[in-house]
């Protein structure tokens, strides 16, 4: 039997919704405190630089009004810097960011940016925040997450969820690599029941962070059900 595996309910698509009428109906802090009732570990919230699902004013509602810890994802951008030093979340989770994707398509290149992540990273960490890396699943991004002394990276699972061979496996090495050198390791994207079990048993994975399915499920089957549907087969995954 191994551990039980932390659910973080990533809620920006609540946020494409409302956004799309441009009022206030769904709202993400209910959607984060109906996840809370269901049992998640977390809540996550990309706030992204041109602001298309979760605003600003949600982060301050988040932090004020949710007993959860928050995962802020976010680029390493200036701004970013002072909203996370300013409201700081629990955790802050480093991804890239283009303007154009509809989603974050890739891990962040630690290896590249590492000498201007050294002095983001370590800001964050200064002020209390638990920092985290979203990175592919890749030994020499892993060495250089391990440089930069952050306790936590997040695995890119987007490229398994689309099927491509020979992913699991590469997500399995970089799962005990990262336990190897002592960082905890996340998982997520693209998670859904399907395709979520095979993550789930990776015995070094600690967290896994979903959101799209789960909000594109609670359409038919309410968030808290989709959510404890999750948790379900995440528990069987472990033998739990
Ligand atoms: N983890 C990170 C770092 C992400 O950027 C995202 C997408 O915002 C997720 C997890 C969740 O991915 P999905 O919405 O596909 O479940």
């Amino acid at each position: 039997m191994q551990e039980k595996l932390r659910l973080g309910v990533n809620i920006d698509h609540v946020a494409t919704i409302r956004n799309a009428r441009g009022g206030v109906h769904p709202s993400p802090i209910n959607a984060a405190l109906i996840a809370e009732k269901a049992g998640a570990d977390g809540i996550t919230a990309h706030l992204r630089e041109d602001r298309r699902h979760i605003s600003d004013e949600d982060i301050y509602e988040l932090i004020e009004k949710i007993q959860l810890p928050l995962n802020l994802e976010m680029a390493a951008t200036g701004e970013m810097l002072q909203i996370a030093l300013k409201t700081k979340p629990h955790a802050a989770c480093i991804v890239p960011e283009k303007r154009q994707e509809v989603t974050t398509e890739g891990g962040l290149d630690v290896v590249g940016l590492k000498a201007s992540l050294r002095e983001y990273t370590s800001e964050l960490a200064k002020s209390g925040i638990r920092v985290s890396l979203f990175i592919d699943a890749d030994k020499k991004q892993i060495d250089a997450a391990k440089e930069l002394a952050v306790p936590v990276v997040e695995l890119h699972t987007g490229a398994y969820a689309h099927g491509i061979a020979g992913e699991l496996d590469k997500l399995q090495q970089a799962a005990k690599y990262c336990a190897e050198l002592g960082i905890e390791c996340h998982a997520g994207h693209g998670l859904t029941f399907n395709n979520v079990a095979q993550i789930a048993v990776i015995p070094q994975v600690i967290e896994l962070n979903i959101g799209h399915f789960l909000i594109g499920e609670a359409i038919f089957c309410g968030l808290e059900t989709a959510i404890k549907k999750m948790r379900g087969f995440m528990d069987e995954a472990r033998g739990l």
